[in-house]
């Protein structure tokens, strides 16, 4: 089966240099934004944070930080995909405003923290367990940004290649609520699409019926 799904599932690779001179416009990165801010999240804490850069000075501070890579400067947009540390924690009153959205008693919403924080009491013991459970979340938001940015012709790359204290220094980021997950940057591919390189079907699924 291959539909407009499949197009932009093959149309996405890893960019690794965008056209300096073509920039994403406002309506298409807010639909790629909007892929990220749709995406689940455990409890439906949306324990995530993108910081959009265009600036070109702080890109040219931040690509040394990321391994040189010249996609840092190179994109139109550069994702910065935060994870929450405080917000998660009970302590902060954050879970509780989330759960409290859904259609609950007061009752229902004690019961629902009793349980986030007796189901999470190990996660939640320490921030870097915590950066652990929440980072994880933000690359599905990270993935559905991509997809969605290749649905509409916008090239992107994944990057966790960078020096994740150096970022967070750069941005002045209180790390007891924020920290660095992983870094988007979007624009035009500059040159022709890197074969797709994948283990073959079978090697990857296997069926358990
Ligand atoms: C979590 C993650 C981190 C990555 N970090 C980098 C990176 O720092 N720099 C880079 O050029 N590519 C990075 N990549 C891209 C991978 O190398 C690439 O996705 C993989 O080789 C498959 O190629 P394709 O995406 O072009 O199909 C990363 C990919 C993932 C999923």
């Amino acid at each position: 089966m291959i539909n407009d799904f499949t197009k932009a599932m093959d149309f996405r690779h890893a960019c690794k240099v965008f056209d300096t001179e073509k920039m994403i416009s406002d309506e298409q990165m807010h639909y790629i934004l909007e892929a990220g801010r749709k995406s689940p999240s455990s409890f439906g804490m949306e324990g995530w944070k993108f910081l959009v850069i265009t600036n070109e000075a702080l890109k040219s501070k931040l690509r040394p930080h990321c391994w040189n890579q010249v996609q840092i400067t190179s994109c139109s947009h550069l994702v910065i995909i935060l994870t929450a540390i405080e917000n998660v924690k009970p302590s902060s009153g954050v879970p509780q405003k989330r759960f409290a959205r859904r259609p609950l008693t007061e009752e229902q919403i004690a019961s629902y923290i009793d349980l986030y924080t007796k189901h999470l009491h190990q996660t939640l013991s320490t921030d870097e367990n915590i950066y652990h459970w929440t980072s994880k979340q933000t690359y599905i938001a990270l993935a559905n940004m991509m997809t969605a940015a290749a649905y509409i012709g916008v090239d992107s790359c994944p990057i966790e290649g960078f020096e994740k204290e150096k970022v967070e220094e750069t941005l002045a980021l209180d790390t007891t609520k924020w920290q660095v997950s992983v870094i988007v940057p979007f624009g035009y591919r500059l040159n022709a699409q890197s074969t797709q390189l994948r283990l073959p079907f079978e090697e990857v699924v296997e069926f358990i019926v």
